[in-house]
């Protein structure tokens, strides 16, 4: 993508939920997560992505033109719908700095972590707020 170089100072951290589409499989996952990751190394983006089944939740850091970008971006992808923004925040350092895009995928063996954040067993951020997000993903680290 074409970007000003001027706001690459400026880091910015963002977080969303989305609805994974029904008939989401194991190859279109690897497909996004390729894709991720070798469009974050180009473009200094780094993350983290839980996926489980139904839904993601996703952080993203870069440079705020660069995360813009990619929001347009996942707003348009039909691989997933039901976009909704939980958190964009200006960071003076990165928290993900070690990867372009790090895949966690909530299994069983996660039911406490979740539990421990909801009222449920399962993974549902759709009903979490944003601060037990935060939390639920500081525990991913
Ligand atoms: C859940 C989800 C997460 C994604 N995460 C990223 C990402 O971190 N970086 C990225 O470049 N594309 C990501 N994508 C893909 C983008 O929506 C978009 O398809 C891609 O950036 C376009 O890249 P291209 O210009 O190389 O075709 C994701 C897509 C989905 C469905």
């Amino acid at each position: 993508m074409t970007q000003t170089t001027s706001d690459a100072h400026i880091l910015v951290s963002m977080t969303y939920i989305s609805r994974a589409n029904p008939d989401m499989s194991h190859e279109t996952l690897s497909e996004i997560l390729k894709q991720a990751q070798e469009n974050n190394a180009l473009n200094a983006i780094t993350g983290m992505l839980i996926f489980n089944n139904q839904y993601f939740l996703q952080t993203i850091e870069g440079s705020r033109s660069q995360i813009n970008h990619l929001l347009r971006c996942l707003l348009k992808d039909e691989r997933h719908y039901d976009l909704q923004l939980l958190e964009t925040r200006e960071l003076k350092s990165r928290e993900w700095s070690r990867w372009s895009m790090d895949l966690a995928s909530p299994a069983m063996d996660n039911t406490a972590l979740y539990l421990k954040y909801s009222t449920t067993t399962d993974f549902n951020p759709y009903l979490l707020s944003a601060e037990s997000i935060r939390r639920l993903i500081a525990e991913f680290k």
